[in-house]
């Protein structure tokens, strides 16, 4: 059975309709115009290119890859592949909650590990090890943290995944955010791909270069891993449609006017949401050093679930942010910059109120 995740729902209905968003997640979508038109006719070979492009950009080989549509797509064929009903999947907390429903869905028991405010949220793989048992299939984390932006260095997802083979788990890492550490590198330089042979990723081009309705993702993996996840996609979709691997050909063809379109995008805003934070005494911020939001606890009135308070500050303030519930903290909310520089003062001045009233 599917499970109904409570927060995209949320998103669909709420996100993106109101006048100032502090919601949406990633860089805004480029419009057609801001990109050539799509050369030539598409035939058959156009999937092939789009998997040379997938293991170019992630500097893996061909077999390593396996395209999906977005993310999303991507974490559904690597859990497919790699949990089976019974087996236990470790999951942070707070976090996005597909990461919970996926796993459910395919009769896995998931359990939770926290990734706790005193220590920045950052992941700390004692945590991890104490939720382990004999049964954990798989540990699941996001890098950068999905709703905190906190960014996890490499050699600390090292640790893990050792920590993970040594007890015959997998490690899953969405790196959807972690090309936003340095947008200039390709996405290989911020992957966990080659921490370990039992370390599975799943990234796409939706948050770094606002190129979400195209659903341009993809699994990187070694060995029965990844062979199991390409297993998943032919037996379900046999692969692709053509049609979307040549929109993601051509996108990877223009990926450097997206990041510079990525980077303007994103000049500026952090410090100034930071600058916001230090003066509201009742918030607690992530303070994140990378991408493009972080999440705020209230420390006022600190038993309050915020959602009520946040959709009434849409309706009558037009101001959105996403409640702290969905990723199971009823105290606090996602914040993110993905709106124009202009409006940024206006927005979190509304916010201030939506807060305040
Ligand atoms: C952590 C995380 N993973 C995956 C996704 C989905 O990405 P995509 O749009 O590529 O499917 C999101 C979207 O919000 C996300 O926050």
């Amino acid at each position: 059975m599917v499970r109904r995740t409570k927060y995209l729902h949320w998103a669909f209905d709420h996100v993106g309709r109101s006048e100032l968003d502090l919601a949406a997640s990633g860089i805004l979508p480029f419009g057609e115009a801001e990109l050539p038109p799509l050369e030539g006719p598409i035939d058959a070979r156009a999937y092939g290119t789009l998997v040379e492009a997938i293991a170019a950009f992630n500097q893996a080989p061909e077999e390593c890859v396996v395209p999906t549509l977005g993310a999303s797509h991507g974490l559904f064929v690597a859990m497919s592949a790699l949990v089976s009903p019974g087996d236990e999947v470790l999951v942070e907390a707070p976090t996005y909650e597909p990461l919970l429903a996926v796993p459910e869905q395919l009769g896995a028991k998931v359990v939770t590990f926290e990734r706790r405010p005193e220590a920045r949220y950052l992941l700390e793989p004692n945590q991890i090890a104490a939720k382990m048992t004999d049964r954990t299939k798989l540990v699941v984390v996001t890098n950068l943290h999905n709703p905190t932006g906190v960014h996890t260095p490499l050699e600390v997802l090292g640790d893990i995944a050792a920590l993970c083979a040594e007890r015959g788990a997998t490690l899953l890492v969405d790196e959807v955010y972690a090309p936003f550490v340095d947008l200039q590198k390709p996405a290989y330089a911020s992957s966990a791909a080659r921490l370990g042979a039992n370390v599975v990723c799943v990234s796409s081009l939706t948050k770094c270069w606002g190129a979400g309705p195209h659903r341009i993702g993809w699994v990187t993996g070694s060995g029965t891993a990844i062979d199991a996840c390409r297993t998943h996609l032919v037996t379900t979709l046999g692969h692709l449609p053509v049609g979307h691997a040549a929109r993601g050909v051509h996108i990877f063809r223009h990926l450097e006017s997206l990041t510079a379109r990525a980077e303007r995008d994103l000049a500026k805003k952090r410090d100034r949401v930071g600058a916001w934070m230090a003066s509201r005494k009742d918030l607690s911020w992530s303070a994140p050093e990378h991408g493009l939001f972080g999440f705020a606890t209230r420390t006022k009135d600190a038993n309050e679930d915020l959602r009520a308070r946040i959709e009434k500050g849409q309706r009558e303030r037009s101001v959105l942010v996403v409640p702290g519930s969905f990723f199971g903290v009823k105290n606090g909310f996602r914040l993110a910059w993905s709106l124009p520089l202009e409006r940024l003062d206006e927005a979190l001045g509304r916010l201030g109120e939506v807060l305040d009233a």
